[in-house]
Order: C-alpha cells, then structure tokens, then sequence
C-alpha cells in the first residue's frame, strides 16, 4: 500500500478549514490540522479518522505557536501546507469608520500571519509539493468594487506578500497557490452565501492538488482560473 501523503491545514477549528480537513482525510491524507482553541469539529474527525488525523495548537497571530510547530515538524517532510486561518471584522465600514485595531487585527490574521506561517515551514516543503493560501476573490485590485473593503485590502496585502516571498524564492521555489474559494456559506460568508462548502472545498483540494509539481505562484479560484492581481 502506498504511503499516505501528509499536509499541515493552519485553522481548520470550523468552516472552510474544517471541510479541507475532513476532505483531505477522505482522500487519505495525513492531515496535521492546527486551531488555535478547542474545537469539536476537529475532536469529531478524529474519532472518524485516528490514523490520519493530527491536531496542533497554533495561533497564526502568535509567532511563538508559529515557531513551535516548525519546531515540532523541523524533521517531517510535507506534501503540502493549507493555511486557511482568516478573519473578517467591520466588513461594510469605511477607513474612518472602522475601530484602528479591527483593522489591524485583520492585517494581522490575513496577510502577515499567514505569510509567517509561510516561511517557518517552507523548509518542510517538498519540492514537488504545493504551498496553497487561503486568499479571496475580494483580493484582487484589478477587479475591485468597493465591497467590503477593508477584509479585501488585507487580502490584497496577503497577496502582495505572497508575490514577494515567490519572487524572493525565484525559479526554485514549489508550486505556490493564492486560492479563491467562492462566496461560501460559514460563519464568516453567512447564509446568503452563493455555495455550500460542498460546492467549494473538493475543487479547491483537487486545485492543491493538480498544482504538485508546478513550480512558481499563481492566484486562482476552486476551478484553477487564474485570477487578475
Ligand atoms: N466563506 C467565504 O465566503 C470566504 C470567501 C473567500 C475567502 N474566505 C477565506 O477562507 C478562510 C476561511 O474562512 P471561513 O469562511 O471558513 O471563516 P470562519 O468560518 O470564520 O472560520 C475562520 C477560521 O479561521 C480560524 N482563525 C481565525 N483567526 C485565527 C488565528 N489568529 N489563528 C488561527 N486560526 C484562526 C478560525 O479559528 P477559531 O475557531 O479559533 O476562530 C476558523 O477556524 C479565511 O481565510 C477567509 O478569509 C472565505
């Protein structure tokens, strides 16, 4: 029998993260999946999948969890890294609107922590494997319509880093992924949202996926469609 592929999922307590753990489980992954707390929806795949399933402690916020978990996994090598973990606060304020530290609580969670998560494990990283990120369609500033506007800046600044990092790696770098998930229904989509998670998550996988071995970054959506920066 093949030897189970292994991939870390950075916030996967609940809504999409939980769903791209679960799915990875499902396709037989070895899934390290981190939450920064409790969370009953990881407790509950485990008792589904005990073989598979790892669960870790980390706050993307924390760069002390950050430098733990590379620590812990200084020896492992990963087929891939999901990091998921993003938040959304004063979503239809303006600049002078917004609370200072809502907004730079969401630069923190979007963009810088997920970028730290990044570089403390791209050593883990096999060369054939595939960095993937969380990003938004809301990312993009080519197509921005000045919806919900402060969550898309720190997505747009996610994505920024993301380009330096690659442009920093050169040409050596795995195959590295800003991906669009949809509008889905979680907490942070709400009920209007246009997708249930089960019209999301499995394209995105099979996205991660399909990407192994394709060096260089690329912004894209569930269906692999490149997406203007
Ligand atoms: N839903 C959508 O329509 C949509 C569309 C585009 C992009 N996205 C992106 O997809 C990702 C997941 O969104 P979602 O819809 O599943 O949102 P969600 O239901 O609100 O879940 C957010 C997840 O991120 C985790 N998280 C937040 N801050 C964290 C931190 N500092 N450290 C570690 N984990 C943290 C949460 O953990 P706790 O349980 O501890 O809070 C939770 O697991 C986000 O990056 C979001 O921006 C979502």
């Amino acid at each position: 029998m093949s030897q189970s592929k292994r991939i870390v999922v950075v916030g996967a307590s609940r809504g999409l993260g939980l769903a791209l753990a679960e799915e990875y489980c499902a396709r037989n992954w070895h899934v390290i999946a981190t939450s920064r707390g409790q969370s009953e929806g990881l407790d509950e795949l485990r008792e589904r999948y005990p073989s598979l399933l790892e669960i870790e402690t980390v706050d993307t916020t924390d760069i002390a969890s950050i430098r733990a978990l590379a620590r812990q996994l200084e020896t492992v090598s990963l087929d891939a890294l999901f990091v998921n973990a993003g938040i959304c606060k004063a979503n239809t304020l303006t600049p002078l609107e917004v609370a200072e530290k809502d907004f730079l609580d969401m630069m923190s969670t979007n963009a810088l922590g997920p970028m730290r998560v990044v570089e403390a494990l791209y050593d883990q990283i096999a060369k054939q494997g595939v960095i993937a990120i969380m990003s938004s369609e809301l990312g993009s500033i080519a197509n921005c319509t000045g919806f919900w506007e402060l969550y898309s800046s720190s997505k747009a600044a996610l994505n920024m880093l993301m380009k330096a990092f690659s442009a920093r790696q050169g040409d050596k770098s795995c195959s590295l992924i800003l991906i669009a998930p949809g509008w889905v229904q979680t907490e942070m989509g709400g009920a209007n949202a246009t997708l249930e998670i089960a019209q999301s998550i499995p394209f995105v996988v099979d996205v991660v996926e399909q990407s192994a071995g394709i060096p260089g970054l690329r912004f894209v959506n569930r269906h692999g469609e490149i997406l203007p920066w």
